[in-house]
């Protein structure tokens, strides 16, 4: 019987651009998700971007855009990543989408109806220029224990004390600076802490075998640890970037109260699109649905998700597959540090996306456990196993069949006793449990042992010594083609790895989209096959000096902080500009003016030049004087209220002052002169 499955990954918060964990996760899903398909099941696998939340809102007002405007931005940039890696979702939504809005608060409702909501006063931080409740994160002071400076409200980098933002000493709004003041505020709560709950989740969590052996383990430590569940916060007071929870206005939910419905407004999403009924399956006890996360989530995913649907009357969730981290070289992926590798510049610089499927692939294994990317392993796993084994099989076969034997292949070899291809059909059943279990790393070297055989046996046959003499013609074909049988086995096993390269194969041979069915069947005789052409290149170690190459900051890709390129100008135009080293003389502030500073410029014309220049915020006059610097010394001369400015010195600036505060002149190298043209 085919299955009908209901798959996501983790919503991806819609305020960066993905990084090589989120990809991990989409490549470990869509690997699954690929066999199932293959298998003949029915998959539904959808994702969507988790638009809500206050870094969301506090980012958007930063690039001055509104928070449905800055998560479109993010949204758009989303499918060159998910195309560019050959990532199969069917659908990609977003949680702020109406279906969210009301799936969530429908959730809500029945929760509230059935006695899971209570609410309490609470007592918060308040940030009074702002007008807005503070999360732990937006409040700085001095640590109650150490004294370390700037620590935030719930833990001190410095001594690892944890503690509650009120015994910060000296607390800070990190928004505004302002000191923020205690207000209290009404909060919703979903009762976890109901014996009804523990003990659904206890069979849930514990007893359905839903979960891998050490997710259960922690969840049995939350739900058998001393304080028990705690009643879960889901409510937070506007301003807030999310959804309002019906009846009380001026109150929204958490964003990760309506972050996981998000799944189901994905798939409903989705249905109304093709014209299928999302209430029936949901409703139908066929439908399995399964969530890949990251470790990092799993107490969201494990308590408060299936409790929310089960005391709402939802389905709850088959399975959950957590995955964990990845770390490059070693080292923590870190936004702030700019560490990391860019997934979208590994695809500009012409590296092969399945090089990157299979090598994660052949890390990635059913246990919770971190994985690195080295590039010296990446380098060897590829060409050894891809190109050294795999590929080499087909390229060793395919020249003789079209050119002494009119691309066609033969069945000859079926009758003979050394038949190795039985063998490899037989671990069919072995690999398709690998990827059920989400053992890749298994998968794949039960493919690469058969590879080596494979290619003992091509150097048992020599191919090319059969070819010298045309009265081995008969055996020649038989070898070949026996050869491409196994390559086409080995192919249908790896094509959830590598979907494009399966793709060119079956171009290749001439044959349908293989499934996983097709492992009973062969080429046929005097089937024929197209010309061959090259499957996949070597990874050039050279490549990693391109893809390490100085990080570009996260700041710098975020959307709206970029300005737009000016419009194409010829090298004519340019040249009308001239630009000169100046020395700046003297540099003095302006009485009258809180942007200005007074620079007198030297580009050895025998006499000084005197500008006004709007960096007085990024500057004291003191650290410019004696300095060299770049102006534009053929503008016409300005009148200001100040004086005549006899030309402008250059400086870098972002979009605006908001997302990109700071301002930077330019310092030529050392050796440049007064005078001297810069083009
Ligand atoms: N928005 C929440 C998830 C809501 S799900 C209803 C979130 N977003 S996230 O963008 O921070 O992370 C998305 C997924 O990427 C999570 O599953 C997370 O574990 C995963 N990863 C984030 N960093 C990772 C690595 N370094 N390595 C592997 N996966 C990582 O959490
Ligand atoms: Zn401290």
């Amino acid at each position: 019987m085919t299955r009908q499955l209901f798959v996501t990954t983790a919503l991806p918060y819609a305020n960066a651009a993905f990084h090589l964990g989120h990809i991990m996760e989409y490549i470990q899903a869509d690997i699954w998700v690929r066999h199932q398909r293959m298998m003949g099941n029915s998959v539904s696998f959808v994702c969507a971007d988790d638009a809500h939340g206050a870094p969301i809102m506090i980012a958007a007002e930063k690039a001055n855009l509104t928070p449905q405007e800055f998560v479109a931005q993010i949204a758009a940039g989303r499918k060159q990543y998910l195309d560019g890696f050959h990532i199969s979702f069917d659908n990609w939504h977003s949680t702020d989408g109406q279906e969210n809005h009301d799936l969530s608060q429908d959730i809500y409702r029945k929760l509230n109806a059935a006695g899971f909501i209570t609410s309490k006063v609470i007592e918060q931080f308040y940030d009074p220029v702002k007008n807005m409740f503070l999360a732990d994160r937006y409040i700085k002071g001095e640590c109650p224990k150490c004294h370390a400076k700037d620590q935030y409200g719930d833990s001190c980098e410095v001594c690892s004390a944890v503690y509650s933002p009120t015994e910060l000493i000296n607390p800070y709004s990190v928004l505004t600076g302002a000191v923020p003041v205690m207000k209290s505020s009404e909060h919703f709560f979903f009762r976890l802490s109901d014996p009804k709950c523990v003990e659904f989740l206890r069979a849930w969590a514990i007893d359905g075998n839903r979960l891998q052996p050490e997710v259960a383990n922690k969840a049995r430590e939350w739900l058998d640890g001393e304080s028990g569940l705690g009643d879960w916060d889901i409510s937070r007071d506007a301003p807030y970037f999310g959804i309002e929870i019906p009846g009380q206005p001026g109150k929204y939910f958490y964003v990760w109260l309506d972050a996981p419905v998000g799944y189901l407004a994905s798939l409903k999403n989705y249905f109304a699109k093709t014209g299928r009924d999302y209430d029936a399956f949901m409703a139908d006890r066929n439908t399995e649905q399964v969530h890949f996360i990251g470790k990092d989530i799993t107490y969201f995913h494990t308590l408060f998700w299936p409790a929310m649907l089960k005391f709402a009357g939802y389905k709850t969730p088959d399975r959950v597959y957590a995955h964990g981290f990845v770390t490059v070289s070693g080292e923590k992926m870190s936004k702030s540090r700019g560490t990391g590798i860019s997934p979208l510049k590994y695809l500009d610089i012409g590296m092969n996306p399945e090089w990157l499927r299979y090598y994660l692939a052949a890390k990635l294994n059913a246990r919770v456990e971190d994985i690195d990317f080295s590039a010296e392993d990446f380098t060897a796993r590829i060409n050894a196993d891809l190109i050294g084994k795999y590929v080499n099989i087909a390229s060793r076969a395919a020249g003789f069949i079209s050119k002494k034997f009119n691309g066609q292949v033969t069945t000859a070899w079926a009758s003979s006793s050394d038949s190795f291809l039985s063998g490899l059909r037989a671990i069919a059943p072995e690999i398709q449990a690998y990827y059920e279990g989400r053992e890749f790393s298994k998968a794949l070297r039960a493919i690469m042992d058969q590879a080596d055989m494979i290619n003992a046996y091509v150097d048992a046959n020599k191919p090319w010594v059969l070819a010298k003499d045309s009265a081995n013609d008969a055996a020649l074909q038989e070898v070949c083609s026996r050869l491409i049988e196994a390559f086409r086995l080995l192919t249908l096993y790896l094509k959830p790895v590598l979907p494009e390269v399966a793709a060119q194969v079956e171009r290749w041979l001439n044959i349908a989209a293989l499934q996983w069915a097709d492992v009973n069947s062969v080429l046929p005789d005097g089937h024929a096959i197209n010309p061959y052409q090259h499957l996949l290149t070597r990874v050039e170690p050279a490549i990693f000096d391109a893809l390490f190459d100085a990080p570009v900051p996260d700041e710098e890709k975020k959307p709206g902080a970029v300005e737009e390129l000016a419009a194409t100008i010829s090298i004519d135009d340019f040249s009308k500009i001239d630009l000169r080293i100046a020395r700046i003389v003297n540099c003095e502030t302006v009485d009258g003016s809180d942007k200005l500073l007074r620079l007198t410029l030297d580009i050895g014309e025998g006499k000084n030049r005197n500008v006004f220049s709007g960096i007085k915020s990024a500057y004291q006059p003191e650290q410019l004087i004696g300095k060299f610097t770049v102006m534009v010394a053929n503008l016409a001369p300005r009148k200001m209220k100040f004086g005549l400015s006899e030309g402008m010195v250059l400086a870098a600036s972002g979009t605006d002052e908001k997302t990109n505060p700071g301002l930077y002149i330019l310092e030529p190298w050392p050796g440049a002169l007064p005078g001297m043209r810069v083009r």
